[in-house]
């Protein structure tokens, strides 16, 4: 009988996801506690034809050279590719696909999540409450401030950004954003383009940062920005860690430069830098911008559809390499 090709998964995906795979494919599936190295990842590849990763695995040019060679593509579960070398994968002629587009609404949902939790102090007051340490309302005490009327600056006005903005115009607040270039939908939602990152930012009483992290964008928010922030500001960041000088950052909270920030991803995920534990003005989350049933079985499902294209030696529809 015809053997079934081998479709291995770093993780467990939603269960509608692993039907349709195990419909077509023997599947192996990975768990969800263990942190894979370059030699776990190629034993859970062995003998595979296409491997389904996450961002929370690093596919740098060693742990690709490690993969099996029947490894035909690498289908990350994720909008985001910075975890995946794509120089080593086009030289060895593996294809890398994503999943784009069906995580905008669920993440702008979280990043107004956080513009709120941080003006409104919603992450301290709930330990306040939980601790026994809350004594009743006080008409002076655990003022947050609002965000009716202010200025959000957005960095990076694709799909996501856009929907942030439109989140933040239903509560009242003015919308400017730095792109590469100007956006004309933006316009229609009334956001407006500001043409160099250093001027958005010292208009921005909220800056929620929305671009890919690539070499450019390293460490784009770094001291020499974040003195130019109005004083008090919040940081947003549901976009990647390292869009971030963590360092810089902490020091702003701990000063009141920043005066809270809302934080759904890190640098080095999980092991993220233990002073932000410390900070009562930081919302910290564990990366669940697509965290839906609704979002992570669409793109579960989109990247199945990238590995059946491949497998059937079609073009995959969200192609990478
Ligand atoms: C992505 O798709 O890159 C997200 O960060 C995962 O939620």
């Amino acid at each position: 009988m015809h053997k079934k090709q081998l479709i291995a998964i770093t993780r467990r995906m939603p269960a509608a996801c692993e039907e349709r795979l195990a419909a077509r494919y023997a599947v192996r599936l990975g768990d969800d506690e263990t942190a894979f190295t370059t030699e776990t990842l190629a034993r859970q590849a062995d003998g595979a034809d296409a491997f389904i990763v996450t961002p929370s695995e690093v596919l740098d040019a060693a742990a690709i050279a490690a993969l099996p060679a029947s490894v035909k593509v690498l289908s990350t579960i994720s909008v985001g590719y910075e975890h995946i070398d794509l120089g080593a994968a086009r030289d060895r002629g593996l294809r890398v696909t994503n999943t784009p587009d069906v995580l905008t609404e669920a993440t702008a949902d979280v990043a107004l999540l956080l513009i709120l939790a941080a003006t409104r102090r919603a992450g301290e007051g709930e330990r306040m409450v939980r601790a026994g340490r809350w004594k009743g309302l006080r008409p002076t005490r655990f003022l947050g401030t609002q965000i009716t009327g202010k200025r959000l600056g957005i960095v990076g006005m694709g799909r996501i950004g856009a929907a942030t903005a439109v989140r933040a115009k239903a509560f009242g607040m003015s919308v400017l954003y730095h792109n590469r270039r100007p956006v004309p939908e933006a316009g229609e939602i009334g956001a407006v383009f500001v043409d160099t990152l250093d001027a958005l930012i010292a208009q921005s009483d909220v800056l929620s940062l929305h671009c890919p992290l690539t070499p450019e964008t390293k460490n784009l928010l770094n001291a020499a920005r974040i003195a130019l922030l109005p004083p008090g500001a919040v940081v947003v960041n549901t976009a990647r860690g390292g869009l971030v000088d963590d360092n810089a950052l902490i020091l702003a909270l701990q000063s009141g430069k920043v005066s809270a920030a809302g934080l759904d991803v890190f640098a080095n995920e999980p092991l993220l830098d233990p002073r932000y534990l410390t900070l009562e003005n930081a919302v910290l989350l564990p990366h669940i911008g697509s965290g839906t049933i609704e979002t992570r079985t669409a793109m579960g499902m989109r990247a199945v559809e990238n590995v059946e294209a491949v497998m059937d030696g079609r073009e995959p529809p969200y192609a990478v390499v």
